[in-house]
């Protein structure tokens, strides 16, 4: 491939055509201001905002926790499988105008649980969704399940018990929320329990937290991909290490942004984690509440970011597709249509 041909400007397209694989995403961060204030009008669940336009004023965040506090208080509008079935395809809608071809769904059960929504009206209206998204977008979709790392090991287990009657609907289990002082070590029997149950395990670590927790999720939980993992770079040893066991690192870089990880694109260090040779990916995390969806985080790094170029962005989407937890024939399709975007360019 020649990818020193390519001029930049082409970029854009670039992306947006080459299938790509999207592998962190909170299913309850695409919900959109319309649609929060759509579903409390339908289930009758007080906001404490009082338009649309003062819920998007308030996505002003300092830190992780002043962005989790909006999340979840967005997220209690949801009642019943219809609104799931529905805040997924509205987000299913828009990553297939943006060339995603494999979506990896985190959901987080807990938040909804604890306020009387069964758990089977979680999964079964994502699945529902999945099922449409597949037949009628084309896009394949995978469930991973998420425990909230600030509540307990125990409801953890209970969260996992609770899903077991619903276990051929979830790819995976993952660890999400408040990061610091929240360790991995802390989920060590759960995460034990779900391997040997074959669900495939990620978590959250290296966002806020130190790159020790990065390190505990892989040898204390065994995750097979490592959720943001920026933090990274201050251990050399650490990216010696996840470069030669080629590590996926799921990267969203407008959520870094604006939850104030870095100060600003032009900071960002995903140019440099690619450069070590980490297995990074783009993704976009809570998109409703960021700024943008996929595309618009692969576009936002260019702009910012002269050094990554062509070659960048075909290795980008490439790895997307290999670190996702599709099927081999699927990914060897998808991984021949994207060669084939960037033949033609
Ligand atoms: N980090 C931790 N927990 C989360 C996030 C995140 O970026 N988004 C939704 N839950
Ligand atoms: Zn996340």
């Amino acid at each position: 491939m020649n990818f020193s041909a390519i001029p930049r400007e082409r970029l854009p397209e670039l992306i947006r055509r080459s299938p790509k694989a999207e592998l962190h995403i909170h299913i309850e961060g695409s919900l959109e201001p319309e649609m929060i204030f759509a579903l409390a009008t339908k289930n009758q669940v007080r906001l404490n905002y009082a338009s649309v336009e003062a819920l998007r004023q308030a996505c002003a965040f300092t830190d992780l926790q002043s962005f989790l506090d909006l999340y979840y208080a967005g997220a209690s509008v949801l009642r019943d499988d219809d609104d799931f079935y529905a805040m997924a395809m509205a987000y299913f809608r828009r990553a297939a105008a943006d060339g995603v071809v494999r979506a990896e769904l985190f959901f987080d059960p807990q938040t909804h649980t604890e306020r009387g929504v069964p758990i089977r009206s979680v999964i079964l209206g994502l699945v529902r969704a999945c099922d449409e998204a597949r037949r009628d977008l084309g896009i394949s979709a995978g469930l991973i399940m998420c425990f909230l790392r600030h509540l307990s090991e125990e409801s953890a287990l209970q969260t996992l018990h609770d899903a077991l009657p619903l276990r051929q609907h979830l790819l995976g289990v993952g660890l999400d929320s408040s990061e610091r002082g929240n360790p991995p070590e802390k989920f060590a029997r759960v995460f034990e329990a779900c391997r040997a149950l074959g669900l495939h395990c990620v978590a959250h670590a290296g966002e806020e937290g130190p790159p020790a927790y990065i390190e505990s999720a892989l040898d204390v939980l065994k995750v097979e991909r490592v959720d943001h993992g920026v933090r990274c770079l201050e251990d050399a040893a650490l990216v010696q290490r996840l470069s030669r066991e080629q590590v996926p690192l799921t990267v969203c870089p407008l959520s870094n942004i604006k939850l104030c990880v870095f100060a600003s694109m032009a900071k960002h260090n995903l140019a440099t984690l690619l450069r070590a040779g980490l297995c990074v990916t783009v993704n976009s995390d809570d998109p409703a509440y960021f700024g943008g969806y996929v595309l618009r985080n692969y576009t936002a790094l260019f702009d910012a970011l002269p050094e990554l170029g062509p070659r960048d962005a075909w290795q980008l989407a490439r790895n997307s597709l290999q670190a996702s937890f599709a099927e081999p024939a699927e990914k060897e399709a998808w991984l021949r249509q994207l060669d084939a975007v960037f033949a033609s360019a």
